[in-house]
């Protein structure tokens, strides 16, 4: 089983609100095409749910935020996931689509229906869920961010790998002169902050990345520019990009 997180970056162009990369999408689904393993994909919301979660003031915190906020949020989603489902299809993929409020309740996987996911995996469909506004409780709503599920459902399902697709060659040591990891064991590398979005932008993912690898499993940050390095990942074992080395891998 392999996990895969689409970054918003790597779908969205970040700088225009609510463009999809398309082209991108389309080689990402192309490649995918090549794995002959259980996936599950998770995707980001760029510059569809991010814009709209900066207009509206919401983040990842429960609180009452407005909500017009949360229905278009909501929507915007909708028509992200809409196009990359298109796509999968297109690619003669057969995705299944789980919008997050399927397997969460609050703040909390629901364990039953996070392992029909796996089931639905194995059979051969793609599920496809995404970071999305959620309903907590008590007239609060939040942001739940794709780096959060990918997190939630490695804890339940243990992929024998999570993929993290950024617009990126991986973690750089030093953001001038982009010198790459190439692997962390069991290190939280230290990451200088970069421009923020409403879910913590890469301080979020290599949170994420980190508490998936410290319960022992590896994590890879690919370029999804580049998407024969995720085959090649999955197929070979080669890592092109920054592996984050799992506890009982190291
Ligand atoms: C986006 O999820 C959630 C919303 C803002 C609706 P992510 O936080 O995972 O999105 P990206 O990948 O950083 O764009």
């Amino acid at each position: 089983m392999i996990l895969i997180k689409l970054g918003g970056s790597i779908i969205t162009n970040k700088e225009k609100p609510l463009s999809a990369r398309k082209k991108t999408i389309n080689n990402l689904a192309k490649n995918l095409k090549k794995i002959n393993e259980p996936i599950i994909i998770v995707h980001g919301g760029g510059s569809y749910g991010h814009y709209w979660s900066v207009k509206y003031d919401m983040h990842t915190k429960e609180k009452k935020y407005d909500l017009r906020g949360v229905a278009i949020v909501k929507n915007s989603m909708i028509e992200l996931n809409k196009i990359i489902l298109d796509s999968l299809l297109k690619n003669k993929l057969n995705p299944y689509c789980l919008p997050p409020t399927d397997f969460m309740s609050g703040n909390k996987p629901i364990l039953k229906k996070v392992k029909e996911i796996e089931k639905i995996a194995k059979i051969g469909l793609i599920p496809v869920t995404y970071g999305d506004a959620l309903w907590y409780g008590q007239k609060k709503t939040y942001i739940l961010s794709g780096d959060k599920i990918m997190t939630h459902l490695a804890k339940i399902l243990k992929p024998r790998l999570s993929i993290f697709a950024l617009n990126e060659d991986g973690l750089y040591s030093d953001l001038k002169s982009k010198k790459l990891i190439c692997e962390l064991k069991n290190e939280h590398p230290l990451i200088s902050e970069n421009k923020m979005d409403v879910t913590g932008g890469m301080t979020r993912k290599v949170e994420e990345a980190s508490n998936i690898s410290k319960m022992g499993m590896n994590v890879f940050f690919v370029n999804g520019n580049k998407p024969e390095r995720i085959v090649k990942a999955i197929k070979n074992n080669k890592f092109e990009g920054t592996l984050f080395r799992g506890k009982r891998n190291v």
